[in-house]
């Protein structure tokens, strides 16, 4: 098999980092982005020593315009990578109404438009070569609207809308497509956010390296969507059998009966 470069984005801690090195692990070239240069910096350090991979890193702010530009522009040019993992991400504590809003738009930047514009370029490129990964990290919560803020639950979903999406548009091109949903993970996350990891439920809380690394074996296993705590996979698929179950009817030429 020909030599894989991954680029991975919030690669300085929590999934970003675990999959760097699971994938440093697995033999893989790395382009870690994030914004904390001098912890890209210890990370790639260390995988190069236990993996002898080649890892480079870059600096970023994906919610700054130019910084986006830039790794765009590696996405594009860097005909080398074979999958990126479109992981960076943030949450905003606390409910919608009284939340802040700059930072929901924050938010709202990092989570949907800088995800965006990395898997349209990878799409592009990776088509072109008719041969690449794109893994873009959603949540649980894109199936959950009632919990949270709802921006970040909305945020997910988008990511899991674009994910089928794209699946479609390159079917037959050799280019593959993952959406991961993570429950809840120990990861930095809630903090950034104000909150304490210890006030979650236990028992609903995976650790980092568990939830990568079924990531992994449901991309070897060519899933589409990757929900690791699912034991019972056939809710996820009557889950998905009944949403397209309603497709047919959700846009006639007249209203249905009970609205004459
Ligand atoms: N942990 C969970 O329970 C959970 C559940 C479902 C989904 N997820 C999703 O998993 C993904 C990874 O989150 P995590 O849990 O691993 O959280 P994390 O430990 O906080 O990691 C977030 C990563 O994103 C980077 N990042 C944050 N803001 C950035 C920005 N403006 N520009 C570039 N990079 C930025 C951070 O690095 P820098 O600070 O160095 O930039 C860090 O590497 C996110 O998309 C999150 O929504 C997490």
């Amino acid at each position: 098999m020909s030599q894989q470069l991954a680029l991975i984005t919030g690669a300085s801690s929590g999934i970003g980092a675990t999959y760097a090195k699971q994938l440093a692990a697995r033999g893989t070239n790395l382009i870690l982005v994030a914004r904390d240069e001098a912890r890209l910096n210890l990370l790639a350090q260390s995988l190069r020593e236990a993996h002898s991979v080649e890892v480079s890193v870059l600096a970023a702010d994906l919610t700054n315009h130019d910084d986006l530009l830039r790794v765009d522009r590696e996405i594009q040019q860097n005909k080398a990578i074979t999958l990126l993992v479109n992981n960076a991400g943030m949450t905003v504590e606390g409910e919608f109404i009284d939340g802040d809003i700059a930072k929901i738009q924050t938010m709202l930047t990092l989570n949907i438009v800088a995800l965006t514009q990395l898997a349209h370029s990878a799409a592009q490129a990776f088509r072109a070569r008719r041969n690449g990964t794109i893994v873009n990290i959603a949540s649980v919560l894109a199936l959950v609207s009632e919990s949270a803020n709802g921006a970040y639950n909305a945020s997910k979903a988008y990511v899991l809308s674009l994910t089928r999406n794209l699946h479609r548009e390159l079917a037959e091109s050799g280019v593959r497509m993952q959406a991961v949903l993570p429950g809840l993970t120990r990861t930095e996350i809630f903090e950034r956010a104000g909150k304490s990891i210890n006030d979650l439920p236990a028992e609903m809380l995976m650790e980092v390296d568990d939830l990568v690394s079924a990531a992994l074996r449901g991309l070897d296993a060519g899933e589409l969507v990757t929900i690791p705590s699912v034991e019972d996979v056939q809710l996820w698929q009557n889950y998905e059998d009944a949403r397209i179950a309603i497709l047919p009817f959700i846009s006639l030429n007249k209203p249905a009966t009970r609205y004459l």
